[in-house]
C-alpha cells in the first residue's frame, strides 16, 4: 500500500471534508503537510490506507477521531499575554468604563466575556487575571468567564491549566509567582485553581450559533487565517450576534475581517463596538 503521499483526488475529499467541519480552507500547496499529517495517524491506527482512514473518519466509526484530526490540521500557537496591547485596553478602559456605567446604574453588576476559539486557554486566562487584579473592584459582581474551542483536546488542556515555559514568555515575573506554581524540573508551570475556578470551558464550532446570553466582550484572534470568506462571514455574524449592545469584539491582526464587521463601529484596529 502506497502511503507516501495522498493523491490529489484523496486531498481534495480530505480537505471538502476540512472545510466543512470546521470552515478552514486549505491551499492547494498544503497536499504534503497533509499527507504528512495524516500519514502519522495512520501509523498510529495500524490503518493501511488513506482511503480507509477518510471512510472511517467521515463515516464517525471511529470514538473521538474527528477531534484527533481536527488537532492535525489545524494550528494551536498561544501564549498569555498575546499582543500586549489588547490587554492594556481591557485593563485601563474596558473594565473601567463597565465599573463606572454600574455605579451610574446603567447595566447591572455583571460581566460576560468570551475568549473565542481559546486553543490550550491562555488568551481566557489573561482575561482572568486581567479582572482578578482589580477583582475588589469587582466585589459582588456576577462575573462570567467562557473560553470554547473546536477541539476538545485543546479543551481539556486548558481546563487542567498546565502550561509549558515558552507560554508565560510574555508573563512579567511579579504575575508568574502570583498566579503560577512551578512545575518540577522546570518542566512548565500550574495556574492556580483560583483562576481555573473563574473559567469555563467548552467545546465550540464558531461556524454555529453559541446557545448562551450575550457577551459584554469577545476576544477572537489569529483563528481566520484558513478560513474562506464564506466561512468567515458565517462565524463573523455568529460573533456580532453572540455580543451585547455596547459590547466590544477584539480582533487579531492577522485575521483579516474588517469588511465583514459592517454593523459594529470601528474604535481601534482591533477593536469594533457593537451599537446600542
Ligand atoms: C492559533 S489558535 C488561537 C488561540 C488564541 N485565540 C490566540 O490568539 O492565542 C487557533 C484556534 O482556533 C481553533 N479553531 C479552528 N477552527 C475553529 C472553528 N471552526 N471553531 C472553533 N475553533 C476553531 C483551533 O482549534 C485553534 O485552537
Amino acid at each position: 500500500m502506497d502511503l507516501t503521499k495522498l493523491t490529489p483526488d484523496e486531498f481534495d475529499r480530505f480537505r471538502t471534508f476540512i472545510y466543512e467541519e470546521t470552515g478552514i480552507r486549505l491551499a492547494d500547496g498544503k497536499i504534503t503537510l497533509l499527507s504528512n499529517r495524516i500519514r502519522r495517524r495512520l501509523r498510529e491506527l495500524d490503518i493501511e490506507s488513506f482511503e480507509e482512514y477518510y471512510n472511517l473518519l467521515t463515516q464517525k466509526k471511529l470514538k473521538g477521531e474527528l477531534e484527533h484530526f481536527i488537532d492535525a490540521v489545524t494550528t494551536n500557537e498561544t501564549h498569555f499575554f498575546r499582543t500586549g496591547g489588547h490587554f492594556d485596553w481591557f485593563i485601563d478602559s474596558f473594565l473601567p468604563t463597565i465599573r463606572t456605567e454600574a455605579s451610574e446604574k446603567k447595566r447591572d453588576k455583571s460581566l460576560r466575556i468570551w475568549s473565542a476559539a481559546c486553543s490550550s486557554g491562555e488568551e481566557l486566562y489573561t482575561l482572568a487575571i486581567c479582572v482578578d487584579e482589580s477583582r475588589h473592584q469587582f466585589a459582588g459582581w456576577k462575573i462570567s468567564l467562557l473560553g470554547s474551542d473546536i477541539s476538545e483536546t485543546m479543551i481539556s488542556a486548558a481546563r487542567k491549566g498546565v502550561f509549558p515555559n515558552r507560554s508565560l514568555d510574555q508573563t512579567t515575573d511579579e504575575r508568574r509567582s502570583r498566579y503560577f506554581a512551578q512545575l518540577q524540573d522546570d518542566a512548565g508551570w500550574s495556574i492556580r485553581s483560583r483562576l481555573i475556578n473563574l473559567c469555563e470551558f467548552k467545546r465550540h464550532n464558531l461556524l454555529e450559533p453559541i446557545p448562551d446570553d450575550p457577551f459584554d466582550c469577545i476576544f477572537i484572534r489569529n483563528v481566520f487565517i484558513y478560513f474562506d470568506k464564506k466561512s468567515k462571514e458565517v462565524a463573523v455574524q455568529n460573533l456580532i450576534q453572540a455580543l451585547a449592545p455596547g459590547g466590544f469584539l477584539v480582533v487579531g491582526p492577522a485575521d483579516g475581517i474588517y469588511d465583514l464587521l459592517g454593523d459594529l463601529n470601528k474604535k481601534t484596529i482591533f477593536l469594533y463596538q457593537k451599537p446600542y
